[in-house]
């Protein structure tokens, strides 16, 4: 039986920390399913760690649900999460119930991310899981804004604090079954756990969330640079790099294939 949002909630009210990491392929996928993660978030990311661009912004509808189908295929147990990219959803609720319900019926994935938080984004969230589609929220420092907001710590002086506080409770009350604080200060998100009914997942946001998500490229030292807040738990770009160096070495030397 895969993870449900419902189990989410109880294990908040357990104090059993969720377990969250990004996944863009079948390989990956199948390997942190295995593991034993309890979300996979097919994260827009992708566009930086897989696809190469600069930011999170160009990508595309079409190609998050190309990779999203890959990861469905690679995972029996955890709860799979679709980002939704810049732009699909923002333009009012009717454009994101068209790009999450896509996401649903397309992907086999259980439920959507988009950032931001309220006015707009809490009425949107309302929409679609009224029509029966999960959301998990996004608040804090959030990539599609980088333009407005930069890749800085969110939230440092009390009004913005304040604000995305509100942002997170409005998020709540439309139906979310989740919210990522990314890049807050540990106080404030220990603050936003306690008040909320609904899980919190941290990244970069301190120790007190109700769970922690990573971009498995960081995770893995895939990543050609990481945040300050992400934790290398393997060094991938020495392990490719030296069987790479190996493997070309032997074929040059004639030692391979023997
Ligand atoms: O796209 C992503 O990987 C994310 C996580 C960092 C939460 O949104
Ligand atoms: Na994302």
């Amino acid at each position: 039986m895969s993870v449900t949002t419902h189990q989410l909630i109880q294990w908040k009210q357990q104090g059993r920390s969720i377990v969250a990491l990004t996944a863009y392929d079948y390989a990956i996928a199948q390997l942190i399913d295995q593991a034993g993660v309890d979300i996979i978030l097919v994260g827009d990311s992708l566009a930086m760690t897989v696809l190469g661009y600069d930011t999170t912004l160009p990508i595309t509808l079409d190609e998050m649900l190309h990779h999203a189908k890959a990861v469905r295929r690679g995972v029996k147990q955890a709860l799979i999460v679709v980002d939704l990219p810049f732009l699909t959803y923002q333009e009012s609720p009717q454009q994101a119930m068209h790009s999450a319900g896509r996401a649903l019926k397309e992907t086999g994935a259980q439920a959507v991310k988009l950032e931001g938080g309220y006015p707009a984004m809490a009425a949107t969230v309302s929409q679609l899981t009224s029509a029966g589609i999960p959301v998990m929220g996004h608040v804090g420092l959030t990539p599609q804004s980088v333009h407005q907001l930069g890749y800085k710590k969110q939230g440092k002086t009390a009004e913005a604090a304040d604000r995305i506080l509100a942002e997170s409770i409005a998020l709540q009350e439309a139906g979310a079954f989740a919210i990522v604080l990314e890049h807050i200060p540990a106080d404030l998100a220990a603050q936003i756990t306690q008040k909320l009914t609904i899980p919190t997942i941290g990244i970069g946001a301190g120790p007190h969330c109700d769970g922690q998500v990573l971009v498995t490229s960081d995770l893995l030292g895939l990543s050609e640079k990481q945040p300050p807040f992400a934790k290398a738990y393997a060094n991938l770009r020495e392990t490719i790099t030296q069987a790479v160096t190996d493997y070309s070495l032997e074929v040059r030397e004639g030692k391979f294939p023997e």
